[in-house]
């Protein structure tokens, strides 16, 4: 019966196209490709624009495409969406209003545990700029981004993606 040869082979054929969909491009897990929770896709304009009202300017009416590029330097170490794992760095979700080192089961440094930090934009801002600048001994080993612009698209694709909508 090769006409239902051929159909079962289709079948694994189709099987192993939608196991390569749904695996992690490049290789590289880092969770936000996977994660089905509160994918950023799943806001609506109106849901991402009631978060950067949020924001002070230059930040509220920053950039996003510019913000979700610039997200390369950090997505080696960091994931972003709900419930993704640490890696080097530990998930980034719930990071605005939160204390620095609120993510229970990373293993921070004693610097920054210390440091009575508040997620805001403004701590934000200088974390990113040189994170050992604002916290000596922290273990964040990111160079820094010296552009403000830079800096403001970046918070605010991290501020659309990493908060519970409205
Ligand atoms: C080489 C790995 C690495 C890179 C790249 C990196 N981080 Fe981190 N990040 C860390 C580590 C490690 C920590 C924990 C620091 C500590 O405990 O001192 C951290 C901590 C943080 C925190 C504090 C989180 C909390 O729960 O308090 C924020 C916010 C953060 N990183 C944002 C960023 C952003 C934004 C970028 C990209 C510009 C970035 N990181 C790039 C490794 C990295």
């Amino acid at each position: 019966m090769p006409a239902i040869r051929t159909l079962s082979a289709l079948a694994v054929v189709a099987g192993l196209a939608l196991a390569a969909c749904s695996a992690p491009a490049g290789g590289e897990d880092n969770g936000n490709d996977a994660a089905p929770l509160a994918s950023p896709a799943a806001l609506t304009d109106a849901q991402k624009a009631a978060l950067l009202a949020e924001l002070p300017e230059p930040y509220r009416s920053a950039d996003l495409a510019k913000g979700e590029a610039l997200y390369a330097m950090c997505r080696s170490c960091h994931t972003y969406v709900q419930g993704g794992t640490n890696m080097t760095g530990p998930n980034l979700w719930g990071t605005f209003g939160a204390k620095a080192g609120h993510i229970a089961g990373f293993n921070y440094s004693d610097a920054l545990k210390a440091s009575g930090l508040t997620w805001d934009v403004a701590t934000m801002d200088k974390w990113i700029e040189n994170p050992r600048g604002l916290v000596e001994g922290t273990k964040m080993s990111y160079v820094g981004m010296k552009s403000p612009e830079d800096r403001a698209a970046l918070i605010a694709f991290l501020k659309v993606n990493t908060s519970p909508a409205k």
